[in-house]
C-alpha cells in the first residue's frame, strides 16, 4: 500500500531499551498471559509437555476476562445450531470474518464450553439444572451462558486458577506473576526462542531477564489502554502485540476497535477503566433512552436495542449529536428491583457505589473503548507468520470477529483457540519440530517518556475514537509522529515500556484507520459513511520490514484459506 497521504513513514525499532538480561529461564514452551486463552493453553500443554513457563503481567486474575460480565456464545440450546451461530457472526463482522475460523469456533464451541463446566466452572442454570442461556446484541439465539448473574469472566477465572492451584507444584509447570513481557526473541533464521520478560520479584528471578522456549503463545490481551477511557483493567497495553510487531509478526485490522455503547458516563473528565453495564441488560429487556426520554433504537434497526454493538454505538453517538449531549441513558426500571439484583448484582452494586439507582432511575451511558478486534495474524492452528510465534486471544486476530467481533464470542474464541495452539504444539514438540535455539540479535531504542500517556491517549481519542474522518486521521499521524520524534533516554521500566508499546500500536492503527476509506463495523469514517466493498473487502496487514524497521501496510482480499503475508512454517 502507498503511504498515507502525506504522513511520514512509520520506522519502529527491533527492541525496546531494557537492561540485560539477569537471569534466564527455560521451558518447552513459553505462554505470556493469564486470562482464559493462556490459562487454558498452559494447563492442556502441561499435561503432555515436560516444561511450561506462565508469566503473567501482574496476578493471575487481573487480566480482562475477569471483567467479562455478559458471558459465553455456544450454541448449546436444542432449538440453535451452530450454522445460526456462525451466520450472526459473519453478519457482525461486516464481510470481514474468515468463514473457516468462524466454523472452528462455533462448531467447537459447544464442546469447549462443556470441558470448562466439567473443569469446575460453574454457569448459572434452571430449577432443572439446565443452564440458564440470554441473548445479546446481534443473537438471535438465546445462546450466551452467564456466571453469577453478571460474573461471567471472574467465574471462569477462579475456575481455571484453581485448576492451576492444583498442579502449581507440579515441576513441569513454572508460574510467574508480575512478569512483564518486553520483547520477543529471535533466532538468526527468525524463528522466535523466547522473550525478555521485566520481573518484579525476589531472589534470582528479580528484574529483567531471558526466558528461552521452544515455543511461545502470546495471550497478553487488548490495547484498551491506547485510550482515554475504556472498559479494559489498567493492564491492557498492548504489550504482547506491540512486541510481536516489532519481531516482525504481522498484525491485522487494527482498525476494527470495538466501541460498547454502554459504558457507564461518569462525567467528561473520567480516564482509564470505566465500568461496563453488560449488553445482557438489554438482553433482558432495557431500552436505550436519549436525554429526553425518548427510546431510539427501534427506528434504527429490525433488531432495536439488540442490534449488533457497532449500530447500536453509532446510533448512540448520532443521538448524542443531535441532543447536544455527551451521554444517553440505559432504562432498566421495567425489570424491576428483584430481578435486576439477582440477574445483575455486579452492575447494580457498581451503580449504587456510584450514586445511580439502575431499579429507580436511568443509567447515563456512552460509548467507550472496549475490544480489539484484529491483532496477530494466525492461522486456524494458531500460528503466526513467525516460526515458534503462536498468538491466542485478544492479542491475535483468528479471522473470527471481522470488522466487529459479535457479543460474547471473545471468551469462547480464547478457549477453542487456546485448546488448538495446544493440540498442535503438543504433536510437533512431540515430533521434534520447533528445537530450542539462541537468540541472536540485540539493539535497543529510546523510549517514550511515561509524562506523554495521557497525551497520546487523547490524540488516539480524538483523532481515531468511534467518529473518524480522513482529518482528524491525518491529525492523529502528525502528532504521533511528532511523539515519536520525542523518545528520549526515559529510564527503561514497566511504565516507559508500555508508553512506548501504546505509541509503535497507535502508529500501525491510525494508519489503517487513515487508509480504510469507508465505514465498517467499528471503523467509521464520517468523510466515507458507507461500505465499499470493491475496494475494501480486504484485511490492512502490517509487518515491519526487517531491514530498515518501516511499517509496511499490506492489502489482502479476504479469503477463505486464511493466507498468510509470509509463509508459515
Ligand atoms: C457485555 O457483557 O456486554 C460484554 C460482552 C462482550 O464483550 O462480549
Amino acid at each position: 500500500m502507498p503511504d498515507p497521504a502525506g504522513a511520514a513513514a512509520v520506522v519502529l525499532p527491533r527492541f525496546l531499551s531494557s537492561p540485560p538480561p539477569g537471569w534466564t529461564a527455560q521451558a518447552d514452551v513459553l505462554v505470556v498471559g493469564s486470562g482464559i486463552a493462556g490459562l487454558t493453553c498452559a494447563l492442556r500443554l502441561r499435561e503432555h509437555v515436560d516444561r511450561v513457563l506462565l508469566v503473567t503481567k501482574t496476578e493471575l486474575s487481573a487480566g480482562s476476562t475477569t471483567w467479562a460480565q455478559g458471558g459465553i456464545a455456544a450454541a448449546l440450546a436444542p432449538e440453535d445450531s451452530p450454522q445460526e451461530h456462525l451466520d450472526d457472526t459473519l453478519v457482525a463482522g461486516g464481510g470481514l470474518c474468515d468463514e473457516s475460523a468462524v466454523e472452528v469456533l462455533v462448531t467447537e464451541g459447544p464442546a469447549r464450553v462443556r470441558e470448562l463446566i466439567s473443569l469446575g466452572a460453574r454457569f448459572d442454570t434452571d430449577e432443572s439444572g439446565a443452564i440458564t442461556l440470554t441473548r445479546e446484541g446481534g443473537h438471535h439465539r438465546d445462546r450466551i451462558a452467564h456466571a453469577g448473574g453478571d460474573a461471567t469472566g471472574a467465574e471462569i477465572s477462579r475456575a481455571l486458577i484453581a485448576q492451576l492451584e492444583v498442579v502449581r507444584a507440579d515441576p513441569g509447570i513454572e508460574i510467574i506473576e508480575n512478569a512483564l513481557v518486553v520483547d520477543l526473541l529471535t533466532s538468526a533464521e527468525g524463528s522466535v526462542c523466547g522473550a525478555t520478560v521485566h520481573v518484579i520479584g525476589e531472589g534470582e528471578i528479580d528484574g529483567v531477564g531471558a526466558a528461552r522456549a521452544r515455543a511461545v503463545v502470546l495471550a497478553t490481551g487488548g490495547l484498551g489502554q491506547i485510550y482515554s477511557s475504556t472498559t479494559n483493567p489498567p493492564v491492557t497495553t498492548g504489550d504482547g502485540m506491540a512486541a510481536a510487531l516489532r519481531a516482525g509478526a504481522a498484525l491485522a485490522d487494527l482498525e476494527f476497535v470495538q466501541f460498547h455503547p454502554t459504558v457507564m458516563h461518569l462525567g467528561p473528565g473520567a480516564s482509564g477503566q470505566q465500568p461496563l453495564v453488560s449488553e445482557a441488560v438489554r438482553g433482558e429487556g432495557a431500552v436505550l433512552v436519549d436525554s429526553t426520554g425518548e427510546a431510539f433504537m427501534a427506528d434504527v434497526h429490525p433488531m432495536a436495542d439488540l442490534a449488533p454493538r457497532d449500530v447500536v454505538a453509532r446510533a448512540i453517538l448520532a443521538r448524542m449529536e443531535v441532543t447536544g449531549t455527551d451521554h444517553v441513558f440505559l432504562d432498566a426500571r421495567a425489570l424491576g428491583g428483584e430481578f435486576l439484583q439477582r440477574r445483575f448484582p455486579t452492575i447494580v452494586a457498581r451503580c449504587r457505589e456510584l450514586g445511580i439507582d439502575p431499579v429507580t432511575e436511568p443509567i447515563p451511558v456512552a460509548p467507550a473503548q472496549h475490544y480489539a478486534s484484529g491483532g496477530v495474524r494466525t492461522d486456524l492452528r494458531g500460528r503466526t507468520n513467525l516460526p515458534g510465534l503462536y498468538a491466542c486471544g485478544e492479542v491475535s486476530c483468528t479471522g473470527v470477529h471481522g470488522a466487529n467481533r459479535l457479543a460474547s464470542n471473545s471468551l469462547l474464541e480464547g478457549l477453542v483457540f487456546a485448546h488448538r495452539i495446544a493440540e498442535d504444539l503438543v504433536a510437533r514438540l512431540a515430533g521434534g519440530e520447533l528445537p530450542l535455539v539462541d537468540a541472536s540479535d540485540e539493539g535497543s531504542t529510546s523510549l517514550l517518556d511515561a509524562g506523554h500517556r495521557d497525551a497520546l491517549q487523547a490524540m488516539m481519542t480524538k483523532g481515531v475514537g468511534p467518529l473518524r474522518s480522513g482529518e482528524s486521521t491525518s491529525s492523529v499521524l502528525a502528532s504521533l509522529h511528532e511523539l515519536a520524534g520525542t523518545l528520549s533516554d526515559a529510564e527503561p521500566g514497566p511504565r516507559s515500556w508500555e508508553g512506548t508499546n501504546l505509541l509503535h500500536l497507535g502508529q500501525a492503527l491510525a494508519t489503517a484507520a487513515h487508509l480504510r476509506e469507508e465505514t465498517r463495523g467499528g471503523h467509521v469514517r464520517r468523510d466515507h459513511p458507507d461500505s465499499d466493498d470493491e475496494d475494501w473487502s480486504a484485511h490492512l496487514v502490517h509487518v515491519r520490514d526487517p531491514d530498515d524497521g518501516e511499517l509496511v501496510v499490506i492489502k489482502l482480499d479476504v479469503d477463505p484459506t486464511r493466507p498468510m503475508p509470509r509463509s508459515s512454517s
